[in-house]
């Protein structure tokens, strides 16, 4: 088993990197992914963009055992069964991880430009409860929900797996 990662900001390498170190499994980006045998079990971590799990795409031909998608959210939005559905890995565990973000005044280009959309629709609710009230501060602001923690479920799910050397 190794672990495979994906991370613009940094958010996902920190939890791919304590995976590795609690576990002792190697860890990869995905851009090394031809390192990798077809027959290696593999843990794939990616951070979410609009629901879509980053680098899911270049492991799919690979033996991918358990997923995880980090987002800003506390829980994965809107939730794990529509993650699910909109990455198509149906049949395989999937974990949320919550990651974090850069202030919006360090983020460049085009995710600038639609995380400032995502602000301006937020701003412009007329109710806004605390959940939007709570993204809309992380957004500007940033946020660093990485904690050692939320990596429990998929370490529990980790120590039933026959192949986990
Ligand atoms: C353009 C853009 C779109 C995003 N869309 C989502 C999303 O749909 N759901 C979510 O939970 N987080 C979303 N995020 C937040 C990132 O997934 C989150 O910050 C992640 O932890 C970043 O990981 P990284 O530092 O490894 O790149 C988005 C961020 C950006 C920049």
């Amino acid at each position: 088993m190794v672990i495979v990662y994906e991370s613009k900001t940094g958010f996902t390498k920190r939890y791919a990197e304590m995976l590795a170190a609690k576990t002792g499994l190697k860890v990869y980006h995905v851009k090394e992914i031809s390192k990798i045998n077809q027959d290696e079990g593999i843990i794939f971590l990616g951070w979410t963009k609009v629901g879509k799990i980053q680098g899911l795409n270049k492991v799919r031909r690979y033996n991918v055992k358990a997923i995880c998608g980090s987002g800003t959210g506390r829980t994965a939005e809107p939730d794990v069964k529509a993650v699910i559905a909109r990455n198509n890995i149906e049949g395989i565990p999937f974990f949320y991880l919550r990651g974090g973000c850069l202030p919006l005044k360090k983020i460049k280009g085009m995710d600038r430009i639609m995380l400032s959309m995502f602000v301006k629709i937020l701003k412009s609710r007329k109710e806004k409860d605390e959940r939007t009230e709570e993204s809309i501060d992380i957004i500007l602001n940033g946020f660093d929900g990485v904690k050692e923690e939320n990596l429990e479920p998929l370490l529990e799910w980790l120590k039933n797996q026959p192949t986990f050397r």
